[in-house]
């Protein structure tokens, strides 16, 4: 028997950003693989009918946007899901749909793995993304050669909803920081400092971070190609509001963030990169 026929089948859904090259890596770990995305892409294993595809698949494996999409897709393939199947969620959802999709998949018996990550469009290129992962220790194990063809690191978090929560709040701070940034850079420019001077003088200080080394130079030059987009760290946002709400606690930093790049999707710029926040201050 080659490695192939010994490997189980995955589907793999959603072709965005992250997908479409996660999709590469695990077909060239040696998994068969098939893939389903909303609109039509020309790969040869592109099964347009995603029933269809969850069906020849051993384990299905979703790079959707958001919760309207995943909710749309569980529900289209739930019919073919069950006991011999496993569903691994990466896309970055909310608390509620993340319960949902617990208790449907334990009522199915249908394995389910809640793994979102950390990682932008470069990394997913690299296969070195960074899994939170939250299920069943067991399942984790059996998964991790699976998990390791995208990925650097799988992070073993307490729960399926830890690791939703836990996603969340880091993509807070990085919402927050590049809000800080674009705030940084605009009020430097008023008063005649270069954007690269600002960055030097980040550089040795304790704010310095990997995400300003990433977004700080493209912001300075207008580049807004996107890594992460604007709409899809804006639902994000709204996700974190709804944990901070359902803690009963009032998250003003993040509140006003949210706004900004509402505004800024308003302009229908949400498939820039999120970091096209500083154009609150310039017109690049
Ligand atoms: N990019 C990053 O740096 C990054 C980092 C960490 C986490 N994430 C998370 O990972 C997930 C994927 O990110 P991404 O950057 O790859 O996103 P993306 O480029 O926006 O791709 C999203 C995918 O979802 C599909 N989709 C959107 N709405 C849909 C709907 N209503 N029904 C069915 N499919 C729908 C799109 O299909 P079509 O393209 O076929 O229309 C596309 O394949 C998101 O949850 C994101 O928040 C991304």
């Amino acid at each position: 028997m080659n490695q192939s026929q010994s490997l189980p089948t995955v589907a793999i859904f959603g072709l965005g950003i992250i997908g479409s090259q996660a999709a590469d890596h695990i077909a060239g770990g040696g998994y068969p693989s098939v893939t389903w995305s909303r609109n039509t892409r020309d790969r040869s294993d592109y099964e347009p009918d995603p029933k269809e595809a969850a069906e020849k698949a051993d384990i299905v494996v979703c790079y959707l946007k958001d919760v309207e999409a995943v909710r749309q897709v569980f529900h289209t393939i739930k019919p073919v899901l069950g006991p011999a199947k496993t569903f691994i969620n990466h896309a970055t959802i909310d608390y509620e749909t993340t319960e949902y999709l617990v208790a449907e998949c334990a009522q199915m018996g249908c394995a389910f793995l809640n793994a979102p990550f950390t990682g932008s469009r470069v990394a997913a290129g690299n296969a070195s993304l960074v899994y939170y992962a939250g299920g069943d220790e067991a399942l984790i194990s059996s998964l991790q050669p699976l998990l390791e063809t995208t990925a650097a690191q799988i992070m073993r978090v307490p729960s399926p909803l830890a690791a939703t929560i836990l996603k969340l709040t880091t993509n807070l701070i990085t919402a927050s920081t590049v809000q800080a940034l674009a705030e940084g850079l605009s009020i430097n420019a008023a008063h005649g400092i270069p954007a690269d001077t600002y960055l030097s003088a980040i550089q040795p200080n304790a704010c310095a971070s990997t995400l300003i080394e990433m977004k700080g130079p493209s912001m300075a030059e207008g580049d807004y190609d996107p890594h992460f987009s604007l709409s899809n760290m804006l639902k994000d946002a709204r996700y974190m509001l709804d944990l901070a709400q359902r803690a009963g606690l009032e998250t003003p930093g993040i509140a006003n963030t949210t706004d900004q790049m509402q505004k800024r999707n308003d302009r229908g710029e949400g498939e820039h990169d999120f970091s096209i926040l500083y154009r609150q201050f310039t017109q690049q």
